[in-house]
């Protein structure tokens, strides 16, 4: 059990975004990790700089905290241009978004958080857009109507998802540079809290900052937050440096599991086991029997117990892994010594 239920979620917290803003890299130096997708991103701004032309449109997808609006921002950064940020749910009329893209100046950058939430008719907009840098407007209605085309500037669209398999085809195939961040290497985490704890101006050891980044699923947001509550308790309970005793101590009280797991972790992978012995069960069936949304499941809990090991994705369902088992102390179906 976690003392709260929204310590370890990697969706963001009330309280996140005052310390987010000062704790996110600026540069593609000070971005830690994904060093495929960096790599490719150093390659495509030095190109696209050397040309003076604006960046190919940018997709990124991935679960939530890994880095990409934090990306987005980046790459503006390095191509020296402003971002004009929006979000798909909050684009009502075609003529917000005629709007933002006519104000745009040459090779600026349009991000689109959520991209797959747009309305159909908005979507349209953005074809034109893309691809001819033109907005295609009707003008009238019935027999008189007519279309007009009104040239954009060239600018470069970023658009962030953690459901790429929303995404239409069509809006898919404009984006010329596409990019997946994967959950970050426990290494990457580390540096992470680092870095973040020199910015914080709070001292921490290596074993400390290797304790935290083990319970941070992956997920620089969640790392930031543990740091923060870590912090909390040096302060009170030590003086104010954060070693492996006081981590220790933090991750006690805040009841912060070894695996970074919270309760939905463990009643997902519990029910798997008891109500549906081990799997394969379906996600809407799993969904029902733990009462969370289908969607949820699929972003934000099921990504990360299947890159640790715990959940499997097969044709007929999800399984539990006999590191599920083995977690809950229980014996592994097929293992079980007796059958020897
Ligand atoms: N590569 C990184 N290096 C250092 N810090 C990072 C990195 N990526 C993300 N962060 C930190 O994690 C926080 C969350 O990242 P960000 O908001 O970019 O995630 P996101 O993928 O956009 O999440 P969401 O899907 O919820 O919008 C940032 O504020 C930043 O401090
Ligand atoms: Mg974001």
């Amino acid at each position: 059990m976690t003392a709260d239920p929204r310590l370890l979620t990697a969706v963001p917290a009330a309280d996140d975004a005052q310390y987010e803003a000062g704790l996110r890299p600026r540069s593609l130096d000070d971005y830690i990790g994904q060093d495929r997708v960096r790599d490719n991103l150093q390659v495509s701004i030095a190109a696209a700089r050397g040309r003076s032309e604006a960046l190919d449109h940018v997709l990124l997808y991935g679960p939530p905290g890994l880095g990409k609006t934090t990306l987005a921002y980046v790459i503006g950064n390095e191509m020296g241009v402003p971002v004009r940020a929006t979000a798909g749910p909050v684009i009502e009329r075609p003529g917000d978004l005629a709007a933002m893209l006519t104000n745009l100046q040459e090779h600026e950058v349009l991000f689109i958080d959520e991209i797959h939430r747009l309305a159909p008719a908005i979507e349209e907009i953005l074809y034109p857009a893309m691809e001819d840098y033109e907005l295609d407007i009707v003008i009238g209605q019935g027999p008189s109507a007519r279309s007009v085309k009104v040239p954009l500037q060239k600018f470069t669209l970023i658009g962030a998802t953690t459901r790429a398999g929303l995404l239409t085809s069509p809006l898919r195939a404009r984006f010329g540079i596409v990019h997946r961040l994967d959950f970050y290497a426990d290494h990457d985490i580390e540096e992470i809290v680092r870095r973040s704890a020199r910015i914080l101006g709070v001292a921490i050891d290596a074993e400390a900052s290797r304790d935290i980044a083990r319970r941070s699923r992956g997920t620089p947001r969640i790392a930031n937050r543990l740091l923060r509550r870590v912090r909390d308790f040096a302060q009170v309970r030590a003086d104010g440096t954060i070693n492996a005793e006081v981590a220790r101590g933090a991750m006690q009280l805040l009841e912060v599991d070894d695996n970074g797991f919270d309760e939905v972790d463990r009643k997902l992978l519990r029910t798997i086991i008891e109500k549906f012995s081990g799997g394969p069960v379906g996600v809407n069936s799993l969904a029902a029997a733990i009462s969370e949304e289908k969607d949820a499941i699929e972003d934000i809990y099921e990504p990360f117990l299947i890159q640790a090991g715990f959940l499997d994705r097969t044709p007929r369902g999800r399984v539990a892994t006999a590191r599920a088992y083995e977690y809950f102390g229980l014996a592994v179906p097929g293992r079980d010594s007796r059958l020897w």
